[in-house]
């Protein structure tokens, strides 16, 4: 399938995609960047004509916003912005309300679903095993706005529904280029487990969210990327 497509936002991700966009037979139609975007107002019915899917990567307070306006002109939504979820039952009904369409992840790399499903699974090992003790740490190159990351939220909540009676504390670094390191380790006084995923590239973000807006075209309603791989939450 074929996609025209939007991109909010004019960073690091938004270059991932439009670089990786021709290779999957899509087209850029329109790039909508930061100093022309403030409060949505970039995104209308003219701009965003023959769209087929937005994707947005902002930042987290923009996102909720762009979403909105979005959801109000019924262009479907690939969004992988992450620190706003705290949002989401307002984006959530006014998608809903408007019959539009919007997929969100805070990781859209395959990897990182089948990582979420491992930890989730290696959890429910370790329950109930009080000689372990257990993190999470999570590397980010250091322009990155939020801590913890949306991935390592996530993790945390893979991570307890494996095992609902431990707490996963969350160790945030954020220095030089690092695309993405998130581990969860289990340590005990003679042993230390470590479950990693780590990132070389924004290349896998990107192809994930692309695949993402093929799925999404012709979908109503408000969807998560495991859902879309797996069917189900992780
Ligand atoms: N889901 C995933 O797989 C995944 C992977 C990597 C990153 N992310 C997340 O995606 C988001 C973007 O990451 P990034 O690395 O691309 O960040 P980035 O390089 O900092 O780019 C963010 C861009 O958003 C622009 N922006 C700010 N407000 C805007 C608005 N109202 N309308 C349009 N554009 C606006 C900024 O423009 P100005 O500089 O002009 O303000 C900036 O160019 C972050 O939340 C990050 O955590 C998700």
């Amino acid at each position: 399938m074929s996609l025209r497509l939007a991109l909010v936002g004019d960073g690091r991700m938004s270059r991932a995609i439009a670089a990786l966009a021709p290779a999957e037979g899509h087209r850029v139609v329109t790039v909508i960047a930061g100093e022309e975007n403030v409060g949505g107002a970039a995104l209308t019915a003219t701009r965003l004509a023959g769209v087929d899917v937005a994707l947005e990567f902002t930042t987290p307070t923009a996102a909720p916003g762009n979403l909105l306006r979005l959801a109000a002109l019924r262009v479907p939504t690939v969004t992988g912005t992450t620190g706003w979820l705290d949002r989401l039952p307002e984006v959530q009904a006014a998608v809903t309300g408007h019959r539009a369409a919007l997929l969100h992840a805070a990781n859209f790399s395959v990897g990182v679903q089948l990582f979420l499903r491992a930890a989730r699974a290696l959890a429910a090992e370790f329950a109930g095993r009080p000689a372990f003790g257990a993190w999470i740490e999570e590397t980010h190159h250091a322009q990155k706005l939020d801590a913890p990351s949306g991935t390592a939220r996530a993790l945390a909540a893979a991570l307890r529904a494996g095992d609902p009676a431990r707490a996963f504390p969350v160790t945030s670094i954020r220095a030089g280029h690092v695309p993405g390191i998130h581990s969860v380790a289990y340590d005990s006084p003679h042993e230390t487990i470590r479950l990693t995923h780590e990132a070389r590239g924004r290349e896998a973000f990107a192809a994930g969210a692309l695949a993402a807006a093929a799925w999404l075209v012709g979908r109503e309603g408000v969807y998560t990327f495991d859902q879309m791989l797996f069917g189900e939450a992780p």
